[in-house]
């Protein structure tokens, strides 16, 4: 489905090319002719950024980038004039392009080929003409003296783990149910290598998972509790990291029904947690981290129903506290506390979750950012911060202040499933917090997860938002 990448040793005469140049560079230096370079010249000079030149039937194109004051802006720079090329070419029916560098930074390349191939995603398997609506670029051939073949096997594991993602997130209930999910990571986990196996119904009663099987009840289809691992032979930590994602591959709100005429509309992306852990493992698993990581995710559709679980029931969780649900649209919450309590037989050495968990969050800092909270050590923190800030997955990191917990208290059980009318995403991962002993990062993608419009090489939709961040995290991660 991506574009290939081809590697040639030198540019070929008439073969179409694309030039990346930046302000700094020296733009007469480029490969073109006399009278391309004035040309160039006179359209830089009127701030263009995409200049195309056409002689003889040997098309010339070139992309400026933005200057940028810092190092991650940088990056983030290149990463959307790589998607602003590959856009350009798409729409000028472009199949194959060489591509020539005008600098020798090989991490901006990099970021440049990474925004081109992310940009190029689509997902055409509903339309039935998909055929004609397929991107025009078929190969990108980039000289082995500008990119280093290793650097980019690993990023193209990368962006194929967050197209993979998006497609996920892109699924709608008619397909992606629990079950389907799981046997999707099941073909995933082949391809890429990792073992996988899940829970059935069965076995998640005989567990006690009473959260997951509580949302699990309006529903007529079952839940699953997936379990995926990538262990080399000498992992650099002794104990395991474990990702758990929410898996809600639909959210009606339950018997709390989603109250507003669109607010169930992109709730098919309820499930994004799950994808980001998914694709996180493909990219992992292909790229051989030499690291022991655990993958949870309770998978289910939260629907009102016959026997759906009802507002003022108390549940029965599996690391044996007591709920009281007072909205059954908290379900996020439900199906986590049951992974996150399963989480600690593992005796992991760090927990992160992702989970589209609350409105409030959008609401707090919008498809910008993801809203972070947790008990790992701030040095974790931190190197997760900054593995969001390169990878422009950037985290916002909220208060886990005691005085919360008291939003959460009930009358008749252990916690309850809402806090009050503030700090709603506090509020959340506070509830969360009751069911880890260990170091813990809770992130909620609510926000930049699913978007309505393309960002640059952020394709509209399904994000695939936590797989760059998780494998940047992973990849530089030492204990
Ligand atoms: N899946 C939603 C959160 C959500 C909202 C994700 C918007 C993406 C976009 C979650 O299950 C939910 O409904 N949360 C409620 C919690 C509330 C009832 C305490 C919310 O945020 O309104
Ligand atoms: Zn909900
Ligand atoms: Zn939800």
């Amino acid at each position: 489905m991506s574009i290939s990448l081809k590697y040639i040793t030198k540019l070929s005469a008439n073969a179409d090319t694309l030039m990346l140049t930046a302000e700094k560079d020296n733009q007469q230096s480029l490969p073109l002719s006399a009278e391309e370079l004035k040309g160039l010249d006179e359209a830089l000079k009127l701030k263009l950024k995409w200049v195309g030149f056409n002689e003889a039937g040997k098309k010339n194109w070139v992309i400026k980038v933005d200057a940028a004051k810092t190092t991650e802006a940088a990056l983030e720079n290149y990463r959307r004039a790589g998607a602003q090329a590959c856009k350009e070419l798409n729409k000028a029916k472009v199949a194959k392009v060489q591509l020539y560098c005008n600098n020798t930074e090989t991490e901006l390349n990099l970021a440049f080929l990474e925004g081109f191939i992310l940009a190029d995603y689509q997902f055409l398997k509903y339309f039935s003409d998909n055929n004609d609506r397929k991107n025009s670029l078929q190969s990108l051939s980039v000289l082995s003296t500008q990119f280093n073949k290793k650097a980019c096997e690993e990023l193209l594991h990368v962006t194929d783990a967050v197209m993979t993602a998006r497609t996920l997130v892109n699924e709608p209930l008619s397909y992606l149910t629990a079950v389907q999910l799981s046997q999707d990571i099941a073909k995933l986990a082949k391809e890429a290598g990792f073992k996988f196996h899940y829970f059935d119904k069965k076995k998640i009663e005989s567990l006690k998972m009473g959260g997951l099987l509580a949302v699990n009840r309006g529903s007529q289809l079952p839940p699953t509790f997936n379990i995926l691992e990538w262990k080399p032979a000498k992992p650099l930590n002794k104990k395991p990291i474990v990702l758990v994602g929410k898996g809600v591959v639909y959210d009606t709100g339950g018997l709390s029904l989603k109250p507003t005429a669109n607010s169930m509309d992109q709730m098919k992306s309820d499930m994004a947690g799950a994808a980001a852990v998914t694709g996180a493992f493909c990219a992992l698993a292909k790229n051989k981290l030499n690291l022991h990581v655990i993958g949870l995710i309770p998978a289910t559709d939260n629907r009102p129903g016959e026997d759906a679980y009802t507002p003022g029931d108390v549940v029965p969780m599996h690391n044996g506290m007591n709920v009281e649900v007072l909205n059954t649209d908290a379900e996020g919450r439900m199906i986590l506390g049951d992974a996150l309590s399963y989480a600690q037989q593992f005796n992991p050495e760090l927990v992160i979750d992702l989970a589209t968990l609350t409105g409030a969050a959008v609401a707090a800092i919008g498809p910008e950012g993801i809203v972070m909270m947790g008990t790992a050590a701030e040095k974790t923190k931190q190197r997760l911060k900054d593995s969001g800030n390169a990878v422009y997955e950037r985290l916002v990191e909220f208060p886990m202040w005691d005085e919360y917990a008291a939003h959460i208290k009930s009358d008749i059980a252990d916690i309850k499933n809402v806090g009050g009318p503030y700090a709603g995403a506090i509020t959340a991962g506070k509830f969360l917090e009751c069911f880890t002993k260990y170091d813990w990062i809770h992130l909620d993608i609510a926000g930049p997860s699913y978007i309505k419009a393309d960002d640059h090489y952020r394709s509209k939709n399904g994000t695939g938002v936590g797989v760059r961040l998780l494998y940047h995290f992973l990849a530089n991660y030492s204990a």
